[in-house]
């Protein structure tokens, strides 16, 4: 008894000691070849953004999205002295069985999220599951600005201190900016103090010095004045655009783009609304992630001009609501309840050192206002770039992403909505969506009587039919709004969405209860399949089309409008999709066609112009408070204008712009 019990606790006592030294495992994500050390018990997807693997993780780890997918590799891999099974890892819960063909989930595939790691693994990425470095198309768009800069450098020469006149050199600065540029009252940032007694001597009583809203010095440099720089920065839920400009002409030096690094904790808004909300750790890492992002392009457009990263002495920044919050490293939780509402509406100014940015140690950064929970100040910049209130016409201005925003009205009423659109236009939810990556299927045409497609993909100018080399690996939002639009009027969709069952084409396949359409057969794809249009696809588009046409129209009869003359196209994305593909599915109501327009990036340049003039600073704060924000959800007729614009272009609304496109007899 007595011998038994001592072996069962030194068993006992070795396995514990097992556990304490040994709860790290190896992992090695291929193709890249990417490896590390990984506690006990983490996700494969939480691995993958401790080592920099990127995987897709659309729905935050939610386990709803599907697009996380990996292998888990067998063997024994000699290289890295790793033997890797399925039986190193363990599903989370039902996702893998749900969102994985039982003969994958044989083949060792499992979503990265749902599945911990318990051994040494190699772990496969394949390349729809990979984040692909995407096509950042935030370029500036060539707008006539009114110079007015917030942020004014002047030359000063000031008398050396003496015996006689041993006044302090701030009192010094102040009395002569004050005697020859009129500037009264002025105070100076605390960082700038510490350093101004070494600068003005640096200088020989010579100084340039930068004066904020004519109210504060935010720097002094030694010597002569030289040009300024500023930073207009759009922070969008995918990409993050930074417009370096000189601040005197107006002119865009440089422009820097990155990924939005916090789409490795989900690529919506929401997502990173619950992640975030998670507690302080979690905020505090979107916002640290978003901080170094800014920091970055930073840095990377004042290396391209040639300046250094403290020369940039003013920033203007415009975001969505939620991307406003996390860079303000304020908690988004309320943007996700009803009543939807934001922290603050007003712009703000803060101090970059503040917030860890490193420019100017003194300069500010100055965040556009917002206008309601979902209508941010991204939509202000909107808003200030193409002036709907100055104007006449009944303008409808719709800026195309994961959350719909639009305005409409002119001088006299202005109306704002937002709907969630979902992220099936930027390629996610849908079955071989991608985002615009190289590779990704960005035009479509089919043809309406043999039903054959050609494509063209990001990277290369020619058609799949003129380059046989051609590789596509999935569709990204404008090919998702082609493919629609093509679907639709080569009679392989009704109105209604639904699959033409009795259609003759060998790119049809009416298995799986719902049918598929092949866009591009496996020997066109980098994938080693077909990439198919499959009914769920349609059924996701029809959702995100409607939520925009629905939002569009209560706010037409809100206004008692029953035509619109104007449609302008905001947002980096609204640049490559075809107005007439985006006609047809029914993203807007009637309006002539050269009378739809695509504008690029107009948050961006919203923020650009709010650099460079401080009246538009202004305007942007009085306009966001005068806009109407109509929410839809609460709209008594919302739920019957959502279904009547569910129909490809819509139930009941007539289109005779249309009229030479659409089939005769709907
Ligand atoms: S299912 Fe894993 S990230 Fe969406």
């Amino acid at each position: 008894m007595h011998r038994y019990k001592s072996t069962w606790n030194f068993s006992l006592i070795d396995a514990m000691m097992g556990k304490m030294t040994d709860t790290k495992h190896t992992i090695v994500f291929q193709p890249s070849g990417l490896r590390g050390k990984i506690d006990d018990g983490v996700t494969i997807l939480e691995a993958s953004q401790k080592l920099g693997a990127g995987i897709e993780s659309v729905c935050g780890g939610k386990g709803i999205c599907g697009k996380c997918k990996v292998r888990i590799e067998e063997g024994f891999f000699a290289k890295y002295g790793i033997n890797s099974s399925i039986a190193s890892v363990k599903n989370k819960g039902q996702a893998n069985r749900k969102l994985i063909k039982p003969r994958q989930l044989k083949q060792g595939y499992r979503l990265s999220c749902q599945t911990r790691i318990y051994g040494d693994v190699v772990i496969f990425i394949p390349e729809q599951s990979r984040k692909g470095q995407q096509v950042i198309r935030k370029e500036a768009t060539p707008r006539d600005i009114k110079i007015k800069p917030v942020v004014k450098k002047y030359a000063v020469g000031l008398k050396p201190a003496s015996l006689h006149d041993a006044l302090g050199d701030f009192e010094r600065l102040q009395n002569e900016l004050s005697n020859t540029h009129k500037l009264k009252n002025l105070t100076i940032d605390y960082t700038v103090l510490q350093k101004l007694q070494n600068t003005v001597r640096d200088g020989n009583w010579q100084v340039a010095v930068s004066v904020w809203h004519g109210k504060e010095i935010i720097d002094v440099a030694a010597g002569q004045a030289t040009n300024s720089y500023g930073l207009a920065v759009d922070v969008g839920t995918t990409t993050v655009a930074g417009y370096l400009c000189d601040l005197a002409t107006g002119e865009v030096l440089a422009t820097g783009a990155m990924m939005n690094p916090q789409v490795a904790y989900g690529e919506d808004v929401m997502s990173r609304i619950g992640y975030a909300s998670k507690g302080k750790k979690e905020l505090k890492q979107m916002n640290r992630v978003i901080i170094q992002c800014l920091n970055k392009i930073a840095g990377e457009v004042a290396n391209k001009s040639g300046i250094k990263r403290s020369e940039i002495i003013d920033i203007v920044l415009v975001g969505n609501t939620c991307m406003h919050h996390l860079f303000l490293n304020v908690d988004p939780q309320y943007l996700g309840k009803t009543p939807f509402a934001p922290a603050i509406h007003h712009s703000v100014d803060i101090k970059a050192h503040d917030l860890g940015l490193s420019i100017a140690s003194g300069a500010y950064v100055h965040v556009l206002p917002i206008e309601a929970g979902f209508v941010g100040a991204d939509n202000v910049g909107v808003l200030i770039t193409e002036e709907p209130y100055n104007q006449d016409e009944m303008v409808l201005i719709i800026d195309i992403g994961t959350n719909g925003e639009l305005i409409l009205g002119n001088r006299k009423k202005l109306l704002s909505t937002s709907c969630a659109t979902g992220p099936a236009f930027e390629g996610a939810e849908i079955h071989h969506g991608m985002r615009a990556a190289p590779g990704a299927i960005e035009k479509l045409e089919i043809d309406p009587k043999t039903k054959e497609v050609r494509f063209k993909v990001i990277g290369n100018e020619k058609w799949n039919t003129e380059d046989k080399d051609i590789k596509a690996l999935g569709i990204c939002g404008s090919g998702i709004f082609d493919v629609a639009a093509q679907m639709f009027l080569a009679g392989i969709i009704d109105k209604g969405g639904r699959f033409n069952t009795s259609l003759k084409s060998k790119r049809f396949r009416n298995g799986d209860n719902s049918g598929e359409f092949v866009i591009a057969w496996a020997k066109e794809t980098g994938i080693g399949q077909d990439i198919v249009v499959i009914q769920r696809d349609i059924r996701a588009i029809q959702l995100a089309k409607g939520a925009m046409y629905s939002g569009a129209r209560i706010m037409m009869n809100r206004l008692g409008i029953k035509k619109i003359d104007r449609v302008v196209l905001a947002g980096a994305f609204g640049s490559y999709i075809d107005k007439e593909s985006a006609a047809v599915i029914g993203l807007f109501p009637d309006c002539s066609p050269e009378n739809v327009t695509a504008v690029g990036n107009a948050a961006g340049d919203g923020a650009r112009i709010a650099l460079l003039n401080a009246g538009k600073r202004k305007e942007a704060d009085v306009m966001a408070r005068q806009v109407e924000y109509v929410e839809l959800t609460v709209e008594p007729d919302f739920n019957q204008s959502f279904t009547d614009a569910l129909i490809f272009p819509h139930a009941r609304d007539k289109f005779p712009s249309l009229q030479h496109l659409l089939p005769q007899k709907d």
